[in-house]
């Protein structure tokens, strides 16, 4: 069976007009179902009552559970509803007794926020983290991280596909690693989910953490914790309340048993409905054979900016996602982003290069403009990216005033991690 593009299309409210949405990686566009329990259960809500209207679609509530288990291959149990992908990592992370000396390994194109944690779990815990090295093509060199795991190294974690890099990290031999040892692994599967087939038990992670709004085209403000039903009662939330625990006598509390220890009572029911059918649709449609599209649609649109004079693609990896990533020799990145969407309704986004590409800041990129595929865009919509982009270039080598190409650019902090 082969994917209807038209009937995606028709299913995506943001496909009708003229749009061209390339901002995936961001945040996708909702497909009608998810946007239709929505909109639907915030109407109840407003008729009959919150507490009301979560009675009434208790059910709905409970499908997220078996939606998103089935997407990952996992357990419903084992799936705990949050509110982004920053705080279901969060909520993983900071489950584990950080002690002095302790060892996270992680890799070069972890995601920043997780980076900047390191630092903050350093600083206050006296944990170590350290940056296992690429391979040439830049992805983790698992190599690399078996030598680098010791009996101080308490977690491995790792972005499956980074915000601003082409690249899929290698994450099944990653898992087999963690398992030989023992060692957690917390999967940052933000951007993977939605986009590639996931199989929890063939990865070999223990928690993997993604948001609603990108790939799975739910609607912002959700996210989720899947955790290994081996490892839940091993993991102690920061934060507990009346649906984590249960306040079992005066002076005793009881932690639930299942994913729902990483919950808080209260939530954005509406979303959480509207994700659990996000997924249910993305399964429905076929995740597999949704890759395979945006795989070849983005190995197109990298040749066709390769050709184009005067741009240059960033990507890492030999496999590669539906982000793309490229800079104009003078064009800077917030120009070409900014007239993009003003002058041809094409959305792309501005993305700033990880510290730890110091090669490519070296160079002068600090910036890349990100334009992310999803499996309802077409190749006609690349091709009109392709036209305004050369547009563009050839306007500014005829003479219009030339942008500060640096006014977007940060200065260079140091990380100053070990690698
Ligand atoms: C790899 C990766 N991890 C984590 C996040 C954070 O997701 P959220 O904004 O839902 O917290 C992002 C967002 O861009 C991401 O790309």
């Amino acid at each position: 069976m082969a994917l209807d593009i038209d009937a995606l299309r028709r299913d995506t409210p943001g496909c009708n007009g003229n749009l061209t949405h390339l901002n995936n990686a961001g945040a996708s566009l909702m497909p009608r179902p998810a946007l239709s329990a929505l909109l639907g259960h915030i109407e109840l809500e407003s008729r009959i009552g919150g507490y009301e209207a979560a009675i009434v679609n208790s059910r709905s509530i409970e499908h997220f559970y078996d939606a998103l288990a089935a997407l990952l291959k996992g357990r419903p149990q084992e799936v705990a509803f949050l509110d982004s992908a920053t705080r279901a990592w969060h909520v993983a992370f900071h489950a584990m007794d950080w002690q002095q000396g302790d060892v996270v390994l992680t890799a070069r194109s972890e995601y920043n926020a997780n980076m900047v944690s390191f630092l903050h779990a350093r600083a206050r815990h006296g944990i170590e983290f350290k940056l296992v090295p690429d391979t040439a093509d830049g992805v983790i060199d698992v190599d690399a991280l078996e030598a680098m795991v010791c009996p101080k190294t308490r977690l491995i974690s790792l972005s499956h596909m980074p915000t601003n890099d082409g690249l899929i990290n290698p994450v099944e031999q990653v898992g087999r690693i963690a398992r030989a040892y023992g060692i957690p692994f917390l999967l940052d599967a933000c951007q993977s989910v939605g986009q590639m087939p996931l199989d929890v038990k063939e990865i070999g992670c223990t928690m993997l953490s993604a948001t609603g709004r990108k790939y799975l085209r739910g609607p912002r403000g959700t996210g989720f914790l899947w955790v290994d039903s081996d490892w839940i009662g091993k993991l102690v939330p920061y934060a507990l309340d009346i649906r984590s625990a249960n306040w079992a006598s005066a002076s005793s509390y009881e932690i639930a048993g299942d994913a729902r220890r990483f919950e808080l009572w209260e939530t954005n029911i509406a979303g959480q409905i509207a994700l659990g059918e996000a997924a249910r649709y993305a399964t429905d449609i076929g995740v597999t054979m949704m890759w395979s599209r945006i795989q070849s649609l983005a190995t197109a649109l990298r040749h066709m900016i390769e050709a184009l004079d005067g741009f240059t693609v960033h990507d890492q990896g030999t496999l590669r996602s539906g982000i793309v990533t490229f800079s104009h020799r003078t064009l800077s990145t917030a120009e070409i982003v900014e007239t993009l969407r003003r002058d041809h309704a094409i959305n792309t986004s501005v993305s700033a290069c990880q510290l730890t590409r110091a090669a490519l800041i070296a160079s002068g990129v600090t910036h890349m403009v990100r334009a992310s595929i999803h499996a309802y865009n077409t190749i006609q919509e690349l091709e009109a990216l392709v036209e305004a982009l050369g547009a563009m270039a050839r306007r500014r080598d005829s003479g219009s005033p030339k942008a500060n190409k640096n006014n977007d650019e940060p200065q260079e902090p140091s990380l100053g991690v070990e690698q």
